[in-house]
C-alpha cells in the first residue's frame, strides 16, 4: 500500500469516533484531509465542526459541512487530526503544516483527542522530527539562540524565500536535533519563554487513541 493509501484508509477509519448530532474538532493536513472528505461523502449527521486552520475550514465549507468558530461553541465530542510523530504514550510533535496553536486549542476543547496516522510515524521517542514552534516575529533570533544552547539547531521555517506566516500572522521555528525523552517537561520549560506561542509537542494535549493504518489494517492504541 502507498501511504497515501494508508492515509485514506485511516481517514475512513476515524467515522467510527464521529457521534451523530454532535460538534466536533477537525485538525489539518494530508491525513485529515482524507478524513474531511471521508465525513462529507459519508452522510453522518453533525451539526458541524470547529477547524484548526483556514485550509480545513474551506475543505469542510466545500462539501457542506458548517464551520463554527471555537468562542460560539462549548465542548467538543472529539477532536480528529494527525501528527507528525507520535510515541507509545500518546505524545505528538505537530505543527508540520505550521497549524499547531489553532491545533492545541480546539484539541483542548474537545473531550477526546484521537490522532490519525500511518504507521511511519509511529517513534520510540520523539524528535527525529524537527520540533515546530510558532513565535512572536521578534523573538525568533533571540529564541533560536535559547534552542542553540540546549544543543539543538533552529531555523526559521521559509516559504516561497521569506518567512512562513502562520494563519496567526506569526512565524514558525523547526528546532531540530533534540531527542525528547521527557515531552511534557519539555513542553512546559519551552512554553515560558518570553515569544513562545505555541510549542508543537502535544504532551499535555496528548491522543487518547491512535488509529495506525498498517500495511495489514488500522491498529488501534489507547493511552
Ligand atoms: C499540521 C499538523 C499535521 O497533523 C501533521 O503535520 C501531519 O500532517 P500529514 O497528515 O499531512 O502528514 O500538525 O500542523
Amino acid at each position: 500500500m502507498t501511504q497515501d493509501e494508508l492515509k485514506t484508509l485511516v481517514g475512513h477509519a476515524a467515522l467510527a469516533y464521529v457521534p451523530e448530532g454532535e460538534l466536533i474538532g477537525v485538525g489539518t493536513g494530508s491525513t485529515v484531509n482524507k478524513f474531511i472528505d471521508a465525513l462529507g461523502a459519508s452522510g453522518k449527521k453533525i451539526p458541524g465542526a470547529v477547524s484548526s486552520s483556514v485550509a480545513s475550514t474551506e475543505r469542510l465549507l466545500a462539501l457542506g459541512i458548517p464551520v463554527f468558530d471555537a468562542n460560539e461553541v462549548g465542548d467538543l465530542a472529539v477532536y480528529i487530526d494527525g501528527a507528525d510523530e507520535i510515541d507509545h504514550a500518546g505524545h505528538m510533535i505537530k505543527g508540520g503544516g505550521a497549524a499547531l496553536t489553532r491545533e492545541k486549542i480546539v484539541a483542548a476543547q474537545s473531550r477526546q483527542f484521537v490522532c490519525i496516522a500511518d504507521e511511519s510515524k509511529l517513534v520510540k521517542a520523539l524528535g527525529k522530527f524537527p520540533i515546530p514552534v510558532e513565535v512572536i516575529p521578534m523573538s525568533a533570533q533571540h529564541l533560536c539562540r535559547r534552542f542553540i544552547s540546549m544543543g539543538a539547531t533552529a531555523t526559521l521555517r521559509l516559504k516561497d524565500g521569506q518567512p512562513l506566516v502562520t494563519d496567526n500572522g506569526q512565524h514558525i521555528l523547526d528546532v531540530a536535533g533534540l531527542q525528547l525523552a521527557d515531552p511534557l517537561a519539555f513542553e512546559t520549560q519551552v512554553s515560558q519563554w518570553p515569544g513562545v506561542i505555541t510549542v508543537g509537542v502535544f504532551a499535555y494535549q496528548k491522543a487518547q487513541v491512535c488509529l495506525l493504518a498498517t500495511a495489514n489494517g488500522i491498529k488501534t492504541l489507547s493511552f
